[in-house]
């Protein structure tokens, strides 16, 4: 596993806390500027409170400063690899469509544009 951002991502799935689903989720996003923040899910006993990976990732990017990214890696146990889900898309598009999302499961993985995952987005463009 050469990828940098691949061993980040799956590092940082081990310390998921998903007593509930049992589907553990790791993120690794890396900025412009080359920092990586990284992120798992977080469920909750309210379940509809749980926190995916990638909007982990990203809250401690921008917490950190970081507003600019190239590239998430998202790692899971599921084959064939899981594309994100629908709220992390629309958050993450925030920040621009050009991020590549790469979902790496066991035995292989996906790669997409943002933009591509979430066509005729709502953003904020919209609202100017
Ligand atoms: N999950 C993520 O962390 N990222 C996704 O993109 C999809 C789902 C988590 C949430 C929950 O803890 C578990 O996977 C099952 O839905």
């Amino acid at each position: 596993m050469a990828d940098p951002l691949e061993q980040q991502a799956r590092a940082v799935q081990a310390h998921a806390y998903a007593p509930y689903s049992n589907y553990r989720v790791g993120a690794a996003l890396e900025a412009t500027d080359g920092r990586v923040f990284v992120g798992c899910n977080i469920e909750n006993a309210s379940y509809g409170l749980t926190l995916c990976a990638e909007r982990a990732a990203v809250s401690r990017a921008v917490a950190d400063g970081a507003r600019r990214f190239r590239r998430l890696v998202v790692v899971s146990d599921s084959e064939p690899p899981a594309s994100m889900c629908g709220a992390c898309r629309q958050v993450l598009f925030e920040f621009g469509s050009e991020l590549v999302v790469e979902s790496i499961g066991p035995d292989s993985r996906h790669r997409w544009l943002l933009g591509d995952l979430l066509p005729a987005a709502f953003s904020k463009g919209t609202l100017a």
